[in-house]
């Protein structure tokens, strides 16, 4: 636009104000040069920003997870950019195909005991999504033993697609959280103690690391927590070759003792519920 202001000013005119007219177009098309070079530089810098300062993905959201355990620079930018069209979907398009979830997580995603489905409000949106592709994928939910699992994985298949998945996942993730009602009476000052272990992936308070790929557990009931170190414990979940998340969980489920000692760090966990 400058150049255009400058081909104006340099129209003939009388020679005094010619001169200084020039000195002052020169000086337009610098200051023009510095800034369309620094905005160049910085919108080409914008798509690595993710990978240099730590993206909001985690490896694996991609329905392929072959190529999960060799995620390269460029595999985390196209995961940053699958995430990206989860946030900025509107909820309201997950309303209605969060209708049938409702049936069983609740009208608010709180959960229903007597359905046996965990609260899904507070969960991390990634969490939620990759959890998804893997029923979709049959990686979760198609052990012979895993009989909740099971009755998950045909509500997933019902998301025909990733766009399906990401509306319903953005609809989830604007529900209000619900503090869960402690149901199995663990020992909360026990479950602290070995907690230590389990913060290292999820977080001091279990709110979770998405570098780390461990979801939030803070929201989560106390018997779907057992349930699932059982499941971790014995292999009915963790085990499916694709399943690179929860084969790193496994072995962290199997360094507990028994049912007790997982009552007592679902007690503790709970005492968190809500914290930042
Ligand atoms: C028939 C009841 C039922 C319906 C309907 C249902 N679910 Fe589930 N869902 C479950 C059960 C039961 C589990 C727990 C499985 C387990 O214990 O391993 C579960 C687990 C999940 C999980 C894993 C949670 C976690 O913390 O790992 C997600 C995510 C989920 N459901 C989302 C959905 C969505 C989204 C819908 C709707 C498209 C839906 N569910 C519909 C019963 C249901
Ligand atoms: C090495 C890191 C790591 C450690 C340490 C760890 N976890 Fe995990 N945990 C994970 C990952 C990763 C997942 C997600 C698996 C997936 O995405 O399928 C997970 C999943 C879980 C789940 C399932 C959550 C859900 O919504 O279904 C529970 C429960 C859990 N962890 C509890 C624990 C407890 C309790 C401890 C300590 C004894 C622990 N974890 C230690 C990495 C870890």
């Amino acid at each position: 636009m400058n150049f255009f202001i400058c081909n104006i000013m340099n129209q003939p005119k009388d020679h005094k104000t010619r001169a200084s007219d020039e000195s002052f177009c020169s000086l337009l098309v610098g200051f023009n040069f510095i800034f369309f070079t620094g905005l160049l530089a910085f919108m080409l810098f914008l798509p690595f920003q993710a990978v240099l300062f730590g993206s909001d993905t985690p490896h694996g959201t991609d329905a392929s997870h072959e190529e999960v355990s060799d995620a390269s620079p460029a595999t985390t930018a196209e995961l940053s950019a699958a995430t990206a069209v989860v946030e900025v979907i509107a909820p309201a398009a997950g309303k209605a195909a969060y209708m049938v979830c409702s049936t069983c997580h609740g009208a608010e995603g709180e959960g229903n005991t007597a359905l046996n489905a965990p609260a899904l409000a507070g969960q991390q949106d990634w969490y939620l999504k990759r959890q998804l592709i893997k029923y979709k994928d049959g990686v979760r939910g198609t052990h012979p033993d895993d009989i909740y699992g099971m009755q998950m994985r045909p509500m997933a298949m019902m998301l025909t697609d990733e766009a399906k998945i990401d509306e319903v996942v953005a609809y989830i993730a604007q529900l209000p959280v619900t503090a869960p009602l402690p149901t199995l009476g663990g020992d909360v000052a026990k479950g602290a103690a070995s907690y230590a272990l389990c913060a290292a992936c999820h977080g001091p308070d279990a709110e979770g690391n998405v570098l780390l790929n461990a979801p939030a557990l803070q929201n989560l009931p106390d018997w779907y927590i057992v349930r699932q170190l059982q499941n971790y414990k014995s292999g009915v979940r963790g085990t499916h070759p694709k399943d690179i998340e929860g084969m790193q969980m496994r072995p962290m489920a199997m360094v507990l003792a028994d049912e007790q000692a997982m009552k007592d760090i679902a007690a503790f966990i709970n005492s968190k519920a809500g914290a930042e």
